[in-house]
């Protein structure tokens, strides 16, 4: 038997019982000694199953119960209840608790009720994870005819079923996840998990444990084991997105754990084995960041055994008109709206137009474009004309509010604000990100998220550019 779980109770004869118990069936077990404990440690996939006693003080079963169905809806909760309290029971089980268990009860009727939810539990999980995969599949139909694109296609082909790591480059918004996606699901792995990780986080605590998991104690903060990127992608491919930002002291554990396949959680010493695939991505000039002694030379050759560069948009315009239409037709559809068509002008400047944003700017121009054109047919102006970069929130176009539901309006307000809002905060700091963010009490990720989902680029907040 394998699988986590977790026992709640208040009393510690009883914890220490049900821990004996379970542990020799083969199971990770966890315990909490109140309602409040739980709570603090069942985060979304940290356990499989969720025992608990129904009545303790301040926070009781059916609280523990509510939370993780909230946080984690695919862990099954089994509620332990008094004796001769059915009702109660029932409410738990009408609430979405697996299953309960009346006090007293005997061992075996224990292990039998542990095994039946285990099951259940991991079924939902296999069954989430099937769902996505087949979301995956159709979602990421990469869209180019170019020779460049063409290029990026064969090495896909060649590369996907060969289980080497992949490097991926290309500015901002040309579609690295994309190409990662497209490398999981062509390849064997395809039927287990693609895990992905943002390696641009704050501080190497947290990258660490990310990445590798961490023991209960290991530092504040962690009262729980935590299985880490590396474990929950085992048989599958693991993701780096921006792997040039990895802190130094990181990169050589990184680096031992794709050499030696194994590794250990922060602040563990039992080494864990695993069959991992990496595909990293990057930005960043990671030729100068390696002479610049920021980026180890010995993970740069570890990780571009195969380089995969990716064309920006102003390098394969051809290919602009295809991916307009795709992006057309799929907003209408995503919109529920009649889709509308590109005047000839509309095109041509949209062909000529520096995308400096990649793929991600054209997305988004085209959706906002479909929604708020007033005429028949989209124009010029609607398409590259309406994005105000002058720092001020822009006022919704009085002649298309009437057109807009609340709900896009408003959307497209905030937009309008965050971006003007952020591209004065980059200004103000000369296109230093890191100074922008925290000027504004962000913190860098966030920001760098932010800017990428609206399409700013640094040379927008370095230049004072009025229009694009
Ligand atoms: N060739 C393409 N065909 C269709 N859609 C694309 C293509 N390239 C990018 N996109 C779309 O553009 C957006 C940005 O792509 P993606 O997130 O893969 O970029 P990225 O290179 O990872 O960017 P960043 O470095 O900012 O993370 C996504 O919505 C993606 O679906
Ligand atoms: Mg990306």
């Amino acid at each position: 038997m394998s699988g986590r779980v977790l026992i709640v109770d208040d009393e510690k004869a009883m914890r220490l019982a049900l821990k004996g118990l379970l542990a020799k069936e083969g199971y990770e077990v966890d315990t909490a000694e109140s309602g409040e404990d739980a709570l603090r440690r069942i985060e979304p996939g940290s356990f499989h199953v969720v025992i608990t006693d129904l009545s303790m003080k301040d926070v009781d079963g059916m609280e523990v119960l509510e939370h993780t169905r909230r946080v984690d809806p695919d862990a099954a909760v089994v509620m332990i209840t008094a004796y001769g309290s059915e009702k109660v029971a029932v409410a738990a089980m009408k609430q979405g608790a697996a299953d309960y268990l009346p006090k007293p009860f005997d061992n075996d009727e224990l292990r039998v009720l542990v095994r039946r939810v285990m099951e259940n539990a991991r079924l939902k999980r296999d069954h989430r994870r099937l769902l996505e995969q087949v979301q995956g599949a159709f979602a990421g139909q990469i869209v180019g005819r170019s020779p460049a694109m063409q290029g990026v296609f064969e090495t896909i082909d060649k590369v996907a079923d060969a289980d080497v790591t992949v490097l991926v480059r290309g500015e901002s918004g040309t579609g690295k996840e994309l190409v990662a996606n497209a490398l999981h699901y062509k390849s064997p792995r395809r039927s287990k998990p693609l895990v992905k990780m943002n390696c641009a986080a704050l501080s190497r605590e947290l990258v660490e444990s990310e990445l590798f998991g961490h023991e209960k104690g290991a530092f504040t903060g962690a009262i729980s084991r935590r299985e880490g990127k590396f474990e929950a992608a085992d048989g599958g491919t693991l993701f780096l997105d921006e792997v040039g930002d990895m802190p130094l002291e990181t990169q050589a554990k990184l680096l031992r754990a794709i050499q030696e396949k194994e590794f250990e959680r922060v602040g563990g010493n039992q080494s864990i084995r695993v069959d991992v695939r990496l595909i990293a991505a990057t930005n960043q000039d990671l030729e100068a960041a390696t002479r610049a002694g920021r980026f180890r030379e010995d993970l740069y050759y570890r990780l571009r055994v195969v380089e995969l560069p990716l064309p920006s948009l102003a390098e394969r315009r051809e290919d602009v008109p295809l991916l307009v239409e795709h992006f057309l037709r799929e907003a209408a559809d995503r919109f529920g709206r009649p889709q509308k068509p590109l005047t000839a002008e509309a095109l041509r400047a949209c062909v000529a137009h520096p995308w400096r944003g990649n793929v991600r700017e054209l997305r988004s121009a085209v959706e906002q474009a479909l929604l708020l054109a007033p005429g028949s047919e989209i124009t010029e102006r609607d398409l590259l004309g309406s994005q105000s970069v002058a720092g001020a929130p822009a006022r919704p176009d009085a002649g298309n509010e009437a057109t807009l539901s609340f709900r896009d309006a408003k959307d497209r307000f905030v937009a309008d604000f965050e971006r003007g809002f952020l591209l004065q905060a980059l200004r103000r700091a000369g296109g230093n990100i890191t100074k922008a963010a925290e000027e504004i009490g962000m913190y860098r990720q966030n920001f760098q998220q932010k800017m990428r989902e609206l399409g700013i680029t640094v040379e927008d907040g370095a230049e004072r550019k009025e229009t694009r």
